[in-house]
């Protein structure tokens, strides 16, 4: 097999894969040089589609402060945020942020010049600073993508998955099995340093907000490899994705800051209804509003409610949210006139694998950062625009962390890894498989299932259902090619998401059980870890 050597790899091309390359190429004289490797085209992720903005607790916003970032998101958070990592990210925020600003990458400003911060859902004043009105996310991406390509030092492997973690028997990680897609072979990295920023699971649901590249990989290549899985029964459902249909899937977001400047939920009757789920309507948290419109749905016996952004007026709507309001024309609706059909959608990945703010894990040399990985910032409820700033405020003391690091390549190979290896010169079964039905099986079983809402049985029905396709999936480690390593990896994570939600027996922040309604005051985080047995925190 063919292999290389780098003092740093860096698994993923979205905001928090891009901004540590980039940090750590300025920072560190590397002596083996730095790869960014992705499955995609260099930038396509997550963060490329961000609309609404990232919070930006910082010197030139005189209305914010750390002290009232840190209560937003804790209430947010519905108990479960770790309030050091939650104080550490928002005190970072003001130079990590700056430090983007610095770099080229510019936030709407007002007439004067000023910064432009808007208001988004569960926020007490406005901190939201947005690019280019609702395209932030491509125009972060693509900065650092275009800095990252100037930059001689970092090398670029696109088509490129990441498929198994080469981990010591000393628990320490030492590199990586690539599946190439061009030349259709699997490749060896060795280093020392090992980053994951491989993004959340949104495509393990039948509707997501998400691109099809979040399969969830670096959560199942870390629980592979034993790493702690921490509070994977989170998941956040954007509450407003375009429901043109029922039949499309992969929903385009009709950002939360829509609701920010004015606009209005109305059900089939043209009534507005959010005033009796909560005091703060429109703009409740996200999973109460997710479940609010969830059960207008139920109610009506349909498929979506409807957002009145006609209220913003034509010309706002126009300047503020041009990417949305080019989107609806070109299936029919003009926002200034009609209401959008809208519904909850997959969108976020609270849990992930267990991490420090620098992005340490439980597995010396193995780092996550982004979204793939759980600080313990968001609890049971991510806070709107927190996960952009995750992930560069990550990246950013990643870069610092790894500059006192030793980062010489690993020589000696031992028998774990050699064992690991060998697994990938073997011959393949010769078994077919329909991989797009069979990941369209697994997305029903968990919207269905494992959704909104949750019960006992309608988990214990998911987990008999994914076992079935386990077992029918006759690949656990070496595969054809990339749709099967996703699809083996999506397997994962739908158990993770399963166990994880049958410990949690009560209902808290995103999480909720029709069995269990009331929150558990004594409730811990859930942790999974992949030994002879798997560990659960139980939160009984
Ligand atoms: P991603 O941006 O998802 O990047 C992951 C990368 O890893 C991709 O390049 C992917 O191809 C690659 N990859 C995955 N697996 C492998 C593998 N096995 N091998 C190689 N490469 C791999 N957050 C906010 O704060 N503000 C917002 O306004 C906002 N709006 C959003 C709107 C939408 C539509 C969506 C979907 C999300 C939004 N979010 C927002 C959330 C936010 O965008 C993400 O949490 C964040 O961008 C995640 O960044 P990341 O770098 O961790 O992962
Ligand atoms: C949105 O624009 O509504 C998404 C913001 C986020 O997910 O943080």
């Amino acid at each position: 097999m063919k292999y290389s050597e780098y003092s740093v790899v860096i698994i993923g091309s979205g905001a928090a894969g891009l901004y540590s390359a980039l940090k750590i190429s300025q920072q560190i004289a590397l002596p083996d040089g730095i790869i960014l490797i992705t499955k995609s085209k260099l930038g396509e992720s997550n963060s490329m589609y961000a609309q609404g903005g990232i919070v930006g607790v910082i010197h030139q916003n005189k209305d914010d402060s750390v002290e009232l970032h840190v209560k937003d998101t804790i209430n947010a958070g519905a108990g479960l945020c770790d309030i050091d990592a939650v104080k550490d990210i928002s005190e970072a925020s003001d130079v990590v942020i700056n430090d983007l600003i610095s770099s080229d990458i510019n936030f709407d400003e007002d007439d004067n010049g000023n910064l432009n911060f808007t208001l988004e859902a569960a926020h007490s004043v406005r901190r939201i600073l947005h690019s280019g009105g609702d395209a932030t996310g491509k125009n972060i991406t693509t900065g650092l993508m275009k800095k990252v390509l100037e930059d001689e030092t970092i090398t670029i492997q696109e088509n490129s998955i990441a498929v198994e973690l080469l981990i010591d028997m000393d628990n320490n990680c030492k590199g990586v099995i690539l599946y190439n897609e061009l030349t259709g072979e699997h490749e060896i990295v060795y280093t020392s340093a090992l980053v994951l920023a491989t993004g959340g699971v949104g495509q393990v649901y039948k509707y997501t907000t998400n691109p099809e590249c979040t399969t969830g990989d670096g959560i199942a290549l870390a629980y592979n490899a034993g790493a702690i899985i921490q509070d994977m029964e989170f998941i956040q459902f954007h509450p407003t994705a375009l429901a043109l249909s029922s039949e499309s899937k992969n929903r385009f977001l009709i950002s939360e800051a829509v609701r920010g400047e004015g606009a209005k939920l109305i059900n089939h009757d043209g009534k507005e209804f959010m005033a009796s789920y909560h005091d703060k309507r429109e703009l409740a948290p996200r999973d109460v509003v997710a479940r609010a419109i969830f059960s207008e749905m139920k109610k009506d016996h349909a498929s979506n409610v409807f957002l009145n952004a006609s209220i913003i007026g034509c010309k706002k709507l126009l300047d503020r949210f041009p990417t949305i309001s080019k989107k609806c024309r070109e299936n029919g609706i003009d926002i200034s006139q009609k209401p959008i059909p809208v519904a909850p959608a997959a969108h976020y990945t609270m849990g992930g694998i267990k991490s420090t703010i620098e992005g340490r894990t439980s597995i010396k040399g193995l780092y996550a950062i982004g979204e793939v990985a759980s600080t313990g910032l968001h609890g049971a409820n991510r806070l709107a625009s927190n996960s952009l700033l995750e992930c560069v405020v990550m990246a950013y003391e990643l870069a610092d962390y790894l500059s006192f690091a030793n980062l010489s390549i690993p020589k000696k190979i031992d028998e774990a890894i050699r064992l690991t290896i060998e697994k990938y010169s073997s011959a393949l079964s010769d078994d077919e498989y329909d991989i797009e039905q069979l990941k369209n099986n697994l997305k029903n079983i968990m919207w269905d299932n494992v959704g909104i809402v949750r019960t006992q049985e309608s988990l214990k029905k998911a987990k008999e259902e994914v076992l079935k396709l386990k077992k029918e999936f006759k690949r656990d480690s070496k595969c054809l090619n990339t749709q099967e390593y996703e699809y083996r990896n999506m397997l994962t994570i739908a158990m993770l998401i399963i166990d994880s939600a049958l410990a949690r027996k009560e209902s808290r922040g995103a999480h909720t059980r029709m069995d269990y309604k009331q929150s558990n005051e004594h409730a811990l985080h859930t942790e999974v870890v992949k030994s002879t047995e798997r560990k659960l925190v139980n939160v009984e």
